[in-house]
């Protein structure tokens, strides 16, 4: 089987080292990739519009189409390959407004009473202000639209406050924002295959996403991640499985949501309740360097059973063993980087995978192009040794300048 996955990060080179291990999958193409997907699979260029990954789909005759970043299931890629007879992972573009638009996420919740911070929506930059100046700090500010995983602000004074408003709000082309109640205690990030019917959970994982050890500093698409991680007691599992993906499955069938592919619920847990954060219509990244290797069951057969609503028939497997992912970024990330840095990466223990996330090839060597550049992951018995390995690799990488936190895993990890 042909299969192409689409994007150019860590989660795609995740994803398609899983789906190596396939012996269905006769060849890989990736569009666009970088350059450490480029040793396991062939890239493709590609100016990455839906008009031209379909056309792409159509060359290289791909049988089975995998979508990495949610940008292109917001723009519809789903329903414009469906709708030329191609086969295709991820939901389609209605589902995808559930990540698409916060606002659309959070009346959705809020319809369905799945349990989630109280917020309002906002428009206007002088109604927001005044918003703020009722309610408070801490509070939280979220770009409506999609930001990369930048969109979010956790503010502890009015000032941080006010600016993240009126830079959404005061935007050109005009913006949207949701204002909620800041909620304290641990994110988990809850990641399932759905297949419009029934629904597949993977192990929890954690995410770093502050730029800065200590949880400090600006939001970035993610610093690094544990999994599996045991922060939901069995009652929480339980409750999150009854009060929030039950709810929202019957919710989905109510609205008309043909939901189909991964949903990433982004969970808030604190010493009284769990509520969800955010809805996500695809794989974490870097959940996915650290979910998918623990991931047993042929992924490709998941993939499969997800699009013809088949889920139910298979049973996803896990190993016992654990795994951590240390994302070395550029110098600057997540505000203005350094580009084109050289990266030497020696031979590593087997047990590490370096995942590339913003890397390609000048004059035959390795260079950084992206903010986020590596994703050092390792698979070890326990997850105390899956850091210490994980870090021992970081430490091995000759990439000058670059940042990483020197606290992944350092959370408490136990039910709170
Ligand atoms: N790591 C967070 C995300 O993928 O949105």
């Amino acid at each position: 089987m042909n299969v192409l996955v689409v994007g150019s990060g860590g989660r795609e080179h995740a994803i398609i080292l899983a789906l190596k291990k396939s012996k269905k999958v006769s060849e890989i193409f990736c569009a666009p990739g970088n350059a450490g997907i480029a040793e396991v699979a062939t890239c493709l260029t590609t100016d990455s519009s839906v008009s031209s990954l379909l056309a792409l789909a159509k060359e290289k005759a791909i049988d089975l189409t995998v979508v990495g970043p949610e940008v292109p299931l917001v723009a519809g890629i789903v329903d414009a390959f469906e709708a030329e007879g191609l086969r295709i992972f991820g939901p389609n573009k209605k589902a995808a407004q559930l990540e698409g638009s916060k606002v659309f996420c959070k009346s959705f919740l809020e319809r369905h009473q799945i349990p989630t911070a109280s917020h309002q929506s906002f428009t206007d930059t002088i109604l927001a202000l005044e918003h703020l100046e009722q309610v408070g700090v801490p509070i939280v500010v979220k770009d409506s639209n999609l930001a990369a995983g930048k969109g979010v602000t956790v503010a502890t004074d009015k000032e941080q406050a006010r600016a993240a408003i009126e830079n959404i709000l005061n935007a050109p082309e005009g913006g949207e924002l949701v204002i909620e109640d800041f909620l304290e205690g641990q994110e988990v990030s809850f990641l399932l295959f759905l297949d419009g019917q029934t629904y597949a959970p993977m192990l929890l994982a954690q995410d770093y996403k502050q730029a800065f050890d200590g949880d400090r500093g600006d939001m970035t698409g993610g610093m690094g991640t544990i999994a599996p991680v045991s922060l939901l007691s069995e009652s929480q599992y339980q409750y999150v499985c009854n009060d929030i993906i039950e709810k929202s499955l019957a919710g989905f069938k109510k609205d008309d949501i043909d939901y189909k592919g991964v949903l990433f619920i982004g969970l808030m847990v604190t010493d009284r309740d769990v509520k969800v954060l955010e809805f996500n219509c695809r794989f974490g990244d870097p959940e996915t360097q650290v979910v998918l290797p623990l991931l047993k069951t042929d992924l490709l057969d998941v993939f499969e059973a997800v699009i013809d609503s088949k889920l139910k028939d298979i049973r996803l497997e896990w190993s016992d063993d654990a795994a951590a992912c240390i994302v070395m970024a550029a110098p600057g990330y997540p505000g203005m980087y350094k580009k084109h840095i050289p990266i030497t990466i020696p031979n590593l223990p087997e047990k590490v995978t370096v995942i590339h996330a913003g890397t390609a090839k000048q004059d035959g060597h390795l260079v950084s192009t992206g903010g986020r550049v590596l994703g050092v992951t390792a698979v070890a018995k326990s997850l105390p040794e899956a850091i210490k390995i994980a870090y021992e690799a970081v430490a091995a990488i000759d990439f000058p300048e670059a940042h990483y936190r020197k606290d992944i895993g350092s959370r408490l990890n136990k039910p709170s």
